[in-house]
């Protein structure tokens, strides 16, 4: 899968070269590029934003820039033909979650749109879900807060699609049993434990030492269940996304 980020702090991404995605990236599963949004801007104080019609506070990123350096990526396409699924990471926008993620993951071409201030101009996504390269413009928010920009709600999609990759993982059934998956029944992870079994004034639950694996699958879903009611309701009610 290609990965461009478009962004005014390159390093911000980083992080991405570590870890998991970073290995990915080395076992050729993975191609990121991040590119500097003010290499687009042609004033001399290279402006990437201006105050935004009609009044109010904050500064709306500019679509002649976003514009040119969009263009300059999809003109770089992975495969002749392939075509991108954007990503603007907003408050406004659908809630990113383990399906979105996975949604994600089956796509040969992600573009990341990361704004800082107020977020990019509106044309811009209208204007992207008109072209021919792109097969979608998604706009999605990570956790209801604000973040000073959206760099770090890209370190968080990739983080969370690059599991779905096959081979990223290690071990690839470790996706399906996540909180969150299908897999999973709606209901959060039982607590795990390793080794020394004796840490402190602890013990591992006798259950986890026993080699019984029916009393253990039934002991991991009771407290998945019980860790479900306590911290997480909402997905009990069927209401989590
Ligand atoms: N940009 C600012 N806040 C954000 C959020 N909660 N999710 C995604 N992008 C954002």
């Amino acid at each position: 899968m290609r990965i461009d980020i478009i962004t005014i702090f390159p390093e911000y991404l980083s992080p991405l070269a570590l870890s998991l995605v970073g290995k990915a990236c080395e076992a050729g599963s993975l191609d990121v590029r991040v590119h500097d949004l003010r290499e687009h801007a042609h004033d001399r104080h290279r402006t990437v934003d201006d105050s935004p019609f009609g009044g109010g506070p904050g500064m709306v990123m500019k679509p002649d820039v976003w514009g040119e350096a969009i263009d300059a990526v999809l003109s770089q396409p992975p495969a002749a033909g392939a075509r991108a699924t954007l990503v603007v990471p907003t408050p406004v926008g659908h809630r990113f979650n383990h399906a979105a993620a996975e949604g994600l993951a089956a796509q040969e071409w992600l573009v990341f749109l990361p704004a800082r201030y107020e977020g990019l101009d509106a044309r811009i996504a209208a204007h992207y879900r008109t072209r021919a390269e792109v097969t979608a413009v998604h706009e999605y928010c990570i956790g209801d807060y604000v973040l000073a920009g959206g760099e770090a709600a890209v370190l968080v999609m990739v983080e969370a699609l690059a599991r779905f990759i096959p081979g990223v993982l290690g071990n690839d059934e470790s996706v399906l049993d996540d909180s969150f998956a299908p897999g999973a029944d709606g209901l959060l992870a039982a607590p795990a434990y390793t080794r020394p079994a004796q840490w402190r004034d602890l013990s591992v639950p006798e259950v986890l030492l026993s080699g019984d694996h029916a009393r253990i699958a039934a002991w991991r879903r009771e407290q998945g269940l019980q860790a479900t009611r306590d911290y997480r309701p909402d997905l009990l009610r069927g209401e989590g996304s």
